[in-house]
């Protein structure tokens, strides 16, 4: 199988997970389960869930106590977009190849398909304690680095400077602050808690989190990237929206030339310190190379 086929096989079994742990769209608040599935079943990369897969298998993980949590993470991702793209933030009125969720089912139940999203994610990680009553100790330990990532010391405090920001011209330190938490900060939660619920040792998670972190900033350059020379075909979402927005970029602090650079070697950084780890393992690292020209 080349890596191609590969991706594209690991990309559905993700998406069969997502539909076991999605709830069933009944009751009177039914309207608001169709929002998350419509969200969330878009389509989309799926890096995140992937990556702690991966992860979880480079530590030698065995078992499904993994699944409830790669479900999870891609929940809160899902949240944020739906978040990012509502007019109070970013504005914008297509995400993964289909209007966004505010544009179909209005900004009122968009912020609340975030909200759901985002507590269905925690409802849905507890799970593994039922699942894998033996596994309790990491499992509490995976939760804890989900919950403290996805919040206000991770992705949300990186949104709020972005979000703050737009229309000023940020120093190169903010700017970093801003990409580490909004956009490395899952990246980095999704492989620390694959080794978590492998079994790796502290310091091992400590390093995969680094390289989780480096990943995450090469992605969010990449995608400051490809909003200014991408295709909204390609994307599914809409090209210029950083311009539309005064947001301050690596783009426009460093040029595009300069900036893909950086990606390449942040990426070559990351495949390095990966190399440290005992296994060798072709597909992520394939993944990870994959992401430096990627074109959505
Ligand atoms: C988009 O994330 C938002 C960023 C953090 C750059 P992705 O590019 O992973 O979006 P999907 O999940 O593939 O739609
Ligand atoms: C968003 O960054 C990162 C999130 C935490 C959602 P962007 O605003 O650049 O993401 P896109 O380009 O809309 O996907
Ligand atoms: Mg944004
Ligand atoms: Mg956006
Ligand atoms: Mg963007």
């Amino acid at each position: 199988m080349n890596f191609k086929e590969e991706y594209e096989l690991k990309r559905n079994q993700i998406e069969e997970i997502l539909k076991e742990y999605l709830p069933p769209a009944e009751g009177y608040q039914k309207v608001i389960m169709e929002a998350m599935e419509y969200s969330l079943m878009a389509g989309g990369k799926r890096l995140r869930p992937m990556l702690m897969m991966e992860t979880f298998r480079l530590f030698g993980g065995k078992g499904d106590v993994i699944r409830p949590f790669m479900a999870a993470i891609e929940m809160i991702h899902t949240y944020s977009l739906v978040h990012d793209d509502l007019p109070a933030l970013d504005n914008d009125e297509y995400r993964r190849g289909r209007k966004t969720t505010h544009v179909v089912f209005g900004e009122d139940m968009a912020i609340l398909t975030g909200d759901a999203l985002l507590n269905y994610a925690f409802e849905t990680a507890c799970r593994a304690f039922d699942q894998n009553p033996g596994d309790s100790a990491r499992i509490g330990q995976a939760l804890k680095i989900l919950a403290g990532k996805a919040g206000i010391y991770g992705m949300i405090g990186g949104q709020t400077v972005d979000v703050k920001e737009s229309g000023h011209r940020v120093s190169g330190e903010v700017l970093d602050f801003i990409y580490r938490l909004k956009t490395g900060a899952l990246i980095e939660s999704s492989m620390m808690i694959g080794a978590v619920l492998a079994g790796a040792g502290e310091d091992e998670i400590t390093r995969i989190g680094q390289i989780g972190l480096k990943i995450g900033l090469a992605f969010q350059i990449q995608d400051d990237i490809l909003d200014v020379t991408g295709t909204e075909e390609n994307l599914g979402k809409p090209v210029h929206s950083d311009e539309k927005n005064e947001k301050m970029t690596y783009v426009v602090w460093k040029g595009l030339e300069e900036s893909a650079s950086a990606v390449k070697q942040m990426t070559e950084e990351a495949l390095e310190e990966l190399g440290g780890f005992r296994k060798q393992d072709d597909f992520l690292e394939q993944l990870l190379r994959s992401l430096v020209c990627r074109e959505k």
